[in-house]
């Protein structure tokens, strides 16, 4: 199998095409030769050292792939072998080979190409978690996303969408045509303009019920301003980390000193909630994400779960698809394919 570790933290160049024996699946197991494998933005934060998850360097990392299963373990359907689907990889996903629990395995809509198809699992179910599950978003109400242009952000506008909400947007500027196709209301250059001062103009200084808000730090205390009464932000990830211009485990300094705190009687006095959503500490749910899985691979099948893959790399080119993502030139999904 070939598979690119991460052997330090660093710059693209830490990442190493390495080459070993095939797995075997162990019971209860799958074993997937995969066709594409989704990049996500926590993958460069690994990297960077910046991911209070990440597992030991040297490591692989990779969240979601898709391909097709050639070996079942023991107390597993062996009808699986064969058949084309996507699964979440508890890393490990940089690889044209993976083995994964049954359970983290789907199968493959035929309608999706294998791109397609890896660009699912981490941004819809993310996305699912924020707007539905925890989000509550009726149609009547108003989202703000967050980084809109991004793979989470373009899989929340689908939702959001199907849900028949009115959707606001923060992108950069070149992304905001293509943001408007795809079903968003308002979009804002939060690179030049304050979204702050954008987002009271467009809501009559109301705000907005939800807001997605992967920033992080001090960002967050912004977005819970921006809640109208009864409002819920939904907090997911701390892409600010990546600006600053600290070193090693000090760069977490500044968002961890900017997050905010959330007392009980402020709460309830403006009535507004706080949540957060790391999928990352879900694999005990399984059951939970698989119901929510097949609601989104129906989705695909009526038409309102539209994955957008911005750009294919070969597996090798790891590095130069991280790059493309923390130069900020993606929108929606990156994968590498193999
Ligand atoms: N908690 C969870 O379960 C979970 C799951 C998935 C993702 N996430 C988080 O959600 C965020 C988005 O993830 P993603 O995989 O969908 O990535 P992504 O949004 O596809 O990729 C990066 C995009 O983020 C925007 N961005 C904003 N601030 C940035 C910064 N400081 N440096 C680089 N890019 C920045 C850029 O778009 P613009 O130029 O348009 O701003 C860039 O194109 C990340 O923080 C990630 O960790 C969390």
């Amino acid at each position: 199998m070939k598979q690119i570790f991460i052997v330090g933290h660093g710059g693209p160049e830490k990442l190493r095409l390495r080459e070993s024996h095939d797995p075997s699946p162990a019971g209860g197991e799958i074993r997937i030769r995969v066709r594409a494998s989704g990049i996500n933005f926590a993958d460069v934060l690994v990297r960077q050292g910046l991911y209070p998850d990440s597992p030991k360097i040297p490591c692989v990392v990779g969240y979601e792939v898709s391909g097709t299963v050639d070996a079942a373990g023991p107390g597993v359907d062996q009808s699986w072998i064969g058949r084309d689907v996507l699964g979440l990889t508890r890393f490990g996903g940089y690889a044209d080979v993976v083995v994964v629990p049954e359970k983290q395995v789907f199968e493959k809509p035929v309608l999706l190409s294998y791109e397609h198809a890896a660009a699912i699992p981490v941004n819809y179910l993310t996305a699912w978690q924020l707007l539905v599950v925890m989000g509550s978003l009726k149609p009547e109400e108003t989202v703000l996303v967050h980084n809109a242009g991004g793979g989470v952000g373009l899989a929340t506008i689908d939702i959001a969408r199907h849900i028949g909400a009115t959707i606001y947007g923060t992108a950069s500027s070149g992304k905001h045509a293509f943001l408007i196709q795809r079903g968003l209301h308002e979009a804002i250059d939060y690179r030049t303009k304050d979204w702050r001062v954008e987002l009271n103009r467009l809501t009559n200084g109301k705000g907005v019920a939800l807001i997605t808000d992967p920033l992080g730090g001090n960002h967050w205390k912004k977005s819970y301003k921006a809640l109208r009464s009864t409002g819920r932000l939904g907090m997911f990830g701390i892409s600010v980390a990546t600006t600053s211009r600290l070193f090693g485990p000090l760069r977490l300094l500044p968002v961890a000193l900017g997050m905010p705190f959330f007392h009980p009687i402020p709460l309830m006095n403006t009535n507004k909630s706080a949540f957060g959503v790391n999928l990352g500490h879900m694999w005990r749910e399984s059951e939970m994400i698989a119901g929510w899985m097949q609601i989104l691979l129906k989705g695909v099948a009526d038409g309102w779960v539209r994955p957008h893959v911005d750009k294919s790399f070969p597996l090798a080119q790891a590095g130069e698809a991280q790059t493309y993502l923390e130069e900020r030139k993606n929108t929606g999904k990156v994968v590498l394919t193999v």
